[in-house]
């Protein structure tokens, strides 16, 4: 049987993690995987984690299965930091996932089974793991041109443009806030307008809000998609707390749902708890309830939120260091757009060949044509890494 298997080569950002560890040079830099790192080099433990996490081993007296839908309180928790209140309960659902890739593929399974015609739109550029996971779901995709990287700026015109040509009964991938990979996001104006746009075409808008409180703040960052929560009647959000909670490696996202009406989104939410049953049955337990303890608890909601604004703080210094020390080694500004971006990622306009010079020459690892993760940045290391990025011609 095995024989018959056919090579899958990673994407493009678990290739390069394999790659980085290969490279046995004292000085590189990994720029490649969205994971968050301290100006040491690390990936902390956030504050408000390990307390939760201690208070967790203390507490817990039982490890026996909970529901299908995962923890309720996690669920909950999610709901409200995402929407505040802007859904009314009866019409919002949701599943606890294994990361926001879970919930991003369940909810492409979902489509499936309620629109399995459906075209899924999704931008180009994209997280790779969108086309992908459409394809392993088996659905019809198209994309959308979201980004121009000769100015660095969402190419919203020609965004707009396309999806007035999608079908009634379309779905459209929208990412909440930092995009990924690009870094440059919708404007509240542009939500509205796309909002108008899904209304008015009939689409269903799927978000993947993996960023949230990476770009502008816990409430800035969801302002889009709290606005088009309240005027779509339907509408999907995948859920990732990799980031914002920094537990990547617990798998802790949620796949939430805005039905129509209450009777809806019951039968929508009996779905969701099928397909958790079907795929993996319950949830991993341990880092919603982190969440869970976290979000409950006034305290430890309030040292997470300063703890993520520091980082968010120090991506930004980062972003507008090397903003600077690419306008003095360019001699121009055309890498201002780099401190106007928001988020985890900026693309940068290189081409693949640009980059594997960056990497072989310079030891510098980047992710397809030039997508950086702002929070592996040398503090003291930007005029090096810009002089490096000028050399081989981006
Ligand atoms: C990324 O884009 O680097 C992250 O979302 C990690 C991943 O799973 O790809």
């Amino acid at each position: 049987m095995f024989e018959n298997l056919s090579p899958t080569p990673p994407d493009k950002i678990i290739e390069l993690i394999g790659l980085y560890a290969a490279d046995t040079r004292e000085q590189k830099l990994d720029l490649g995987i969205g994971v968050y790192k301290d100006e040491n080099g690390k990936t902390p433990v956030m504050r408000a984690v390990k307390e939760a996490e201690r208070r967790l081993v203390a507490e817990q007296d039982t490890k026996a299965y909970l529901g299908m839908l995962g923890d309720l309180s996690f669920v909950d928790g999610m709901v409200d930091l995402i929407f505040a209140g802007e859904v009314a309960k009866e019409r919002i659902c949701g599943a606890q996932t294994p990361g926001g890739t879970g919930a991003i593929h369940q909810l492409c399974e979902l489509i499936r089974k309620g629109s399995p015609d459906a075209t899924v739109w999704y931008s180009d550029p994209t997280w790779p793991n969108h086309p992908a996971i459409l394809k392993h779901v088996g659905l019809n995709a198209k994309t959308y041109s979201y980004y121009d990287a000769a100015t660095g700026q969402v190419s919203f015109d020609v965004m707009a443009e396309t999806l007035k040509s999608a079908a009634p009964g379309d779905v459209v991938i929208l990412h909440g806030c930092c995009h990924n990979p690009t870094g440059a996001n919708l404007t509240l104006d542009q939500w509205k307008q796309v909002t108008a746009i899904c209304l008015a075409e009939g689409l269903v808008p799927l978000v993947d809000l993996a960023y949230q409180g990476f770009g502008d703040g816990l409430d800035a960052d969801a302002e889009g998609v709290r606005y088009m929560a309240h005027h779509m009647p339907e509408m999907m959000v995948g859920a990732s707390c990799s980031k914002n909670f920094g537990l990547y490696r617990d798998r802790v996202g949620a796949a939430i749902l805005i039905g129509k009406d209450a009777e809806t989104t019951e039968v929508a939410k009996g779905n969701l708890a099928t397909l958790n049953r079907l795929n993996f049955s319950f949830p991993p337990d341990h880092g919603a309830k982190v969440v869970s303890i976290i979000l409950n608890d006034p305290e430890l909601t309030a040292d997470w939120k300063a703890e993520l604004e520091d980082m968010r703080q120090n991506m930004l210094t980062l972003r507008e260091g090397l903003a600077e020390a690419l306008r003095r080694e360019s001699n121009s500004d055309r890498f201002d757009y780099i401190a106007e971006h928001r988020g985890m990622f900026t693309q940068l306009g290189g081409t693949v060949e640009k980059v594997k010079a960056l990497r072989e020459e310079h030891g510098v690892y980047m992710v397809g044509t030039g997508r950086i993760n702002i929070a592996g940045l040398p503090k003291d290391g930007l005029d090096d890494l810009a002089k490096a990025i000028v050399a081989v011609g981006i």
